[in-house]
């Protein structure tokens, strides 16, 4: 059976990427920094789909979390799926440079090094598909001070340039550009989630069942739902003074635009 390893994969988009994969007859490789809570789903997916999973507790923005996955990853998985990422809800003038390092070497820093563990093997075997979880976010400079949004245009400008490289190799890369969608996530950067009506949220079902549809038709960037679709054509060719006039600070208001 194929080996799938997954990051971030205790909660939202990861562990439905987990669910998805192992009913989809995935051997699984699940990272997160919460070892209790990685072997409790573990158990689960082992009871309730016949696939391996193994449980790789890290935490993917340090060095030494870094080394142990990309060690794995380098022995070989069939397809990677770079999910762990974290946003902030502070103003960036008064954030802790620590606190935006962190969100560095989560989001762009594991993304780079976990690609680069992976694709010699792949390109060697001529089969693999890596998906980097990256955000509509990423298209526009809609909430200012947001290292978010940046993170995530650096995720989907490399995922599309890797894939061009090595397509006519035999393997996938694809940028994975969700918009709001109902997870831990924004609880977790302590984003309120009233700002926004509910008609624009996803699940995380919709977007992982999309994400790999879109992975097997070979698309580099796939945007799940027409709504999301279609904000992303209006930000890419939105003249740029009528972005900055649409674009708030709202970061340390209790509420965020990116997502
Ligand atoms: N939710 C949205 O609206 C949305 C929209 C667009 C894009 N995205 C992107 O989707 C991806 C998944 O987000 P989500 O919404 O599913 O988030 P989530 O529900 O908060 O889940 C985050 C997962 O990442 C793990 N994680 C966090 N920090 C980590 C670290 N330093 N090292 C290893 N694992 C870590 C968490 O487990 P532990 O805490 O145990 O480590 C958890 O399993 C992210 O890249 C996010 O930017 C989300």
């Amino acid at each position: 059976m194929p080996t799938a390893l997954v990051t971030g994969a205790t909660a939202g988009i990861g562990a439905e990427f987990a669910r998805q994969l192992a009913a989809g007859r995935y051997d699984l490789v699940l990272v997160a920094r919460d070892a209790a809570r990685l072997e409790a789903f573990a158990a689960d997916l082992r009871g309730q789909y016949t696939v391996d999973v193994e449980v790789l507790p890290a935490d993917l923005a340090s060095e030494q979390g870094l080394t142990v996955v990309a060690d794995r990853v380098a022995q070989g998985v069939d397809l990677l799926v770079n999910n762990a990422g974290i946003g902030l809800n502070t103003a960036f003038t008064k954030v802790d440079y620590a606190e935006e390092q962190r969100l560095l070497r989560l989001n762009v820093e594991a993304v780079l090094r976990l690609t680069h563990a992976a694709l010699p093997v792949m390109v060697e075997r001529g089969s693999g598909d890596v998906i980097n979880v990256s955000s509509v976010a990423g298209f526009g400079v809609l909430a200012p001070g947001s290292t978010y949004s940046a993170s995530k245009a650096w995720v989907t400008n490399f995922s599309q340039s890797i894939a061009l490289s090595v397509r006519k190799r035999g393997v996938r890369v694809m940028a994975l550009c969700p918009g709001f969608t109902h997870t831990e996530f924004h609880d977790r950067a302590g984003i309120s989630k009233k700002g926004q009506p509910g008609w624009l949220w996803l699940s995380a079902v919709d977007v992982v069942r999309d994400g790999l549809r879109d992975l097997r038709r070979g698309k580099l960037v796939s945007i799940p739902s027409v709504k999301y679709k279609f904000s992303v054509l209006l930000l890419r060719h939105l003249p740029s003074t009528l972005m900055y006039r649409l674009a708030g600070d709202t970061r340390g208001k209790g509420r965020q635009a990116g997502t």
